[in-house]
């Protein structure tokens, strides 16, 4: 449960601006993104002090390989040494991590960087931050399309029993429940292939804000929107 209703249970974050803020300060986009690392933390207390239980974060999409060599070089540079520095903090405040994405597209040092850290904080019971690494949202559906046509020529799966649960099942977030908001920082008011499926009744919120600069009073701004937010799943309120 949350500390009360109106908190979000999973808040999903599309991390954007780093680049932009960077060349504001004269700085090359790398500073952008190490300085992007800063808002990670700081989203994380955010989030145990509010009660979100889940917390996804946009790190790297397959479109990301077509930027310079250098920069997705730097970025996986930045993935693991988090990674590394971070885990054993994470795993004392109760932060199961866990990776979402394509994994094999990455490299043997990025994925043994990955199992260290979603092995070494499995037991985290407080809130759940799930990496979305190497991820496309059309891609993740069109695995588990495949995933279900496998289960059926092997027997086990009639087309009547394809339902929107058995669908889900197949995707990376099988586990997770759907995000109650998504959060874009950056200016840009789009989702960019992240979670299509799981974000069919998120609240979106945009903020103009550039991602190192999205602290935890920004996180505590998003909830706090959340909280003013009427939810209705396609149905009629008794509002009005
Ligand atoms: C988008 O900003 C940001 C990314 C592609 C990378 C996000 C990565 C981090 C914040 C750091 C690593 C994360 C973890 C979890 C350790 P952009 O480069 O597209 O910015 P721009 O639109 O201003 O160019």
């Amino acid at each position: 449960m949350n500390k009360h209703d109106k908190t979000p249970l999973h808040i999903a974050l599309v991390m954007d601006g780093n680049g932009r803020w960077a060349a504001s300060q004269g700085r090359e986009r790398a500073f952008g993104h190490a300085s992007g690392t800063e808002s990670v933390r700081a989203c994380i207390r955010a989030a145990l002090s509010t009660g979100v239980r889940y917390l996804t974060l946009y790190a790297f999409s397959t479109e990301n390989w077509e930027r310079p060599r250098e920069e997705v070089e730097g970025l996986m540079d930045l993935l693991c040494d988090s990674i590394a520095k971070e885990s054993p903090e994470l795993a004392r405040q109760g932060v199961r991590v866990m990776v979402i994405g394509a994994r094999a597209g990455l490299s043997e040092r990025v994925r043994r960087h990955i199992e260290a850290i979603e092995s070494e904080t499995a037991g985290g019971k407080n809130l759940t931050v799930v990496l979305a690494v190497n991820y496309s949202a059309r891609s993740e559906l069109v695995r588990a399309a495949s995933l279900i046509a496998a289960d059926a020529i092997a027997g086990g799966l009639s087309p009547v029993m394809i339902t929107e649960a058995a669908l889900a099942e197949k995707l990376y977030t099988a586990e997770i429940p759907d995000p109650d908001m998504i959060v874009r920082t950056g200016g840009e008011q789009r989702l960019s292939n992240f979670l299509l499926w799981q974000a069919a009744y998120s609240e979106l919120y945009f903020t103009p804000v550039m991602w190192p600069d999205f602290g935890e009073e920004e996180f505590r701004g998003a909830v706090e929107e959340y909280g003013r937010r009427e939810r209705r799943f396609g149905k009629l309120t008794n509002s009005y």
